[in-house]
């Protein structure tokens, strides 16, 4: 299509009307938009994890871990799909930072497979696990590129007894959190212990659609909810005692990120209030170092059981907080005690590939801004923020992902907001630099800024490769 410019617009739209006339007089006289521009230093990376893109489960000595187990039970898994090979990048890591250096990231962010170092969750290490990350480190290291290392990402080790409903995989956590970072934190200075409870608690052992597939009572389920946060707090104290000095480390939550419904000061002031209230299984007590009264009530007989020092533990200070930021819990001013609603999840609301991912950029900020209204932490990461898309290679080789493009600049528009207002946002990850194995939905959802063809493995990049490429160059929304 030619393109057209103001004055033929004009013509057209406005018949024999003048520029003058037909665009409002403000508009002559207002300065020329100010690209949205980060701090500097501000840290654009991309997220990835062990499971989701290594492959190779069976080399170099790698224990088995829940998702073998899940992934191979049929039925569980979109297409009946593995990790088995994903993407490869035990073998093609070279490739992949590649990739990560053409963006011109400088950060990365991806995870270590318990069961690469620990085979059997405890007990004797396995060098040649730990070898595999000296060599993504080293590589990433040579392309300038940062390490933010996430200890754990759902593969659990499947020889720990009965999983996370054992108090012990918490204290068998902390012995791997240690050692790790013992021997990373020469070259890595920032970890994050645990990634999304909610998701690997509620999904895999409370609704069974993820590894290991329970559905538990509800007082189970907040037993192992406490234990995942009892693995993030004994892991924070091996790390603090193992890791180098000028280590940082801090947790990764997908919070319930209440937007308030309209931005008036009651609807504001009920999100966050909420934001304490609906979060009080997991962010509340990281933060707070305590599970809420009200919670405990509602839990009633079903509450978790707790031993002394475990909330001490929990609620240890972190250095910053990681934050995985997708959809928004719509919240409103009422009349009622505790002073909010929630809204139901609209069904109409435009959503991407996924079915659970509805598009509204605003959670952006409201998740940077209520955290940090409520809690003041020194630090936040967007350790991830990404969308899956229909993407289609083209008969010219191209994947032009304008709806990715479309997704990611909304979000980090409203990122921006929240930097402008001063809040301490250090960096956003993009979920993911290629695609990967999506859990339950295996292949069939594409998050990647380059494109995988599963059956050779080669790399394409996506139009949003292209565009992400340059917002970090430009260190500003473009
Ligand atoms: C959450 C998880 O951390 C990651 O593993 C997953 O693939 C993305 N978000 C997208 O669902």
């Amino acid at each position: 299509m030619a393109r057209i410019n103001r004055r033929q617009f004009c013509k057209i739209g406005a018949g024999s009307a003048t520029i003058a006339t037909c665009l409002p007089k403000f508009a002559l006289s207002q300065p020329r938009a100010v690209p949205r521009q980060f701090p500097k230093g501000f840290v654009w990376g991309c997220s990835t994890a062990s499971y989701q893109i290594e492959g190779a489960v069976k080399e170099d000595g790698r224990g088995p871990s829940i998702w073998d187990t899940f992934s191979h039970t049929p039925g569980k898994i979109v297409n009946g799909d593995t990790g088995d090979v994903a993407d490869d990048s035990y073998h093609l890591y070279k490739e992949d930072i590649r990739l990560l250096r053409e963006l011109g990231v400088n950060g990365y962010h991806f995870s270590v497979a318990w069961p690469r170092v620990f085979p059997n969750g405890t007990g004797q290490p396995n060098p040649k696990g730990l070898d595999y990350y000296h060599r993504v480190i080293d590589e990433l290291l040579a392309n300038r590129i940062t390490p933010y290392i996430d200890l754990y990402v759902w593969d659990l080790p499947q020889a720990l007894p009965n999983g996370w409903q054992s108090r012990d995989t918490a204290k068998a956590f902390a012995d791997y959190a240690g050692y790790v970072t013992g021997r990373l934190s020469d070259r890595v200075k920032h970890f994050f212990t645990v990634n999304e409870c909610t998701s690997f608690v509620d999904i895999g052992y409370r609704e069974g659609r993820h590894a290991p597939g329970l559905k538990l009572p509800d007082r189970q389920v907040n037993q192992v909810r406490h234990h995942a946060l009892l693995a993030h707090g004994l892991g924070l104290q091996a790390i603090r005692a193992n890791a180098s000095s000028g280590t940082k480390v801090g947790f990764i939550d997908m919070p319930q990120a209440c937007v308030p419904v309209i931005e008036t000061k009651e609807h504001i002031e009920a999100a966050r209030r909420a934001t304490r209230e609906e979060n009080a299984p997991f962010l509340t007590a990281f933060m707070e170092g305590k599970y809420l009264d009200s919670y405990l009530e509602r839990e009633g007989p079903n509450a978790p059981r707790v031993e002394p020092g475990d909330l001490d533990a929990i609620g240890s200070p972190v250095d910053f907080v990681g934050l995985n930021v997708y959809v928004p819990t719509y919240v409103r001013a009422d009349g009622s005690p505790r002073g909010y609603a929630v809204e139901p999840w609209p069904t109409s609301a435009p959503r991407m590939e996924s079915d659970w991912l509805f598009f509204d950029p605003s959670v952006m900020y409201w998740a940077v801004r209520n955290v940090c209204d409520v809690w003041k932490p020194s630090a936040i990461y967007i350790t991830e923020n990404g969308c899956s898309s229909a993407d289609v290679v083209t008969a010219e080789g191209r994947v032009e992902d304008t709806d990715r493009v479309m997704f990611l600049r909304s979000y980090i528009t409203h990122l921006h907001r929240a930097v402008a207002e001063g809040y301490p946002v250090k960096g956003m990850f993009v979920w993911s630099v290629i695609d990967n194995f999506e859990w339950d939905r295996g292949f069939s959802e594409r998050f990647g800024l380059y494109y995988i063809d599963y059956k050779t493995q080669k790399r394409i990049p996506k139009l949003s490769a292209e565009w992400y490429g340059e917002v970090i160059a430009a260190n500003a929304v473009l």
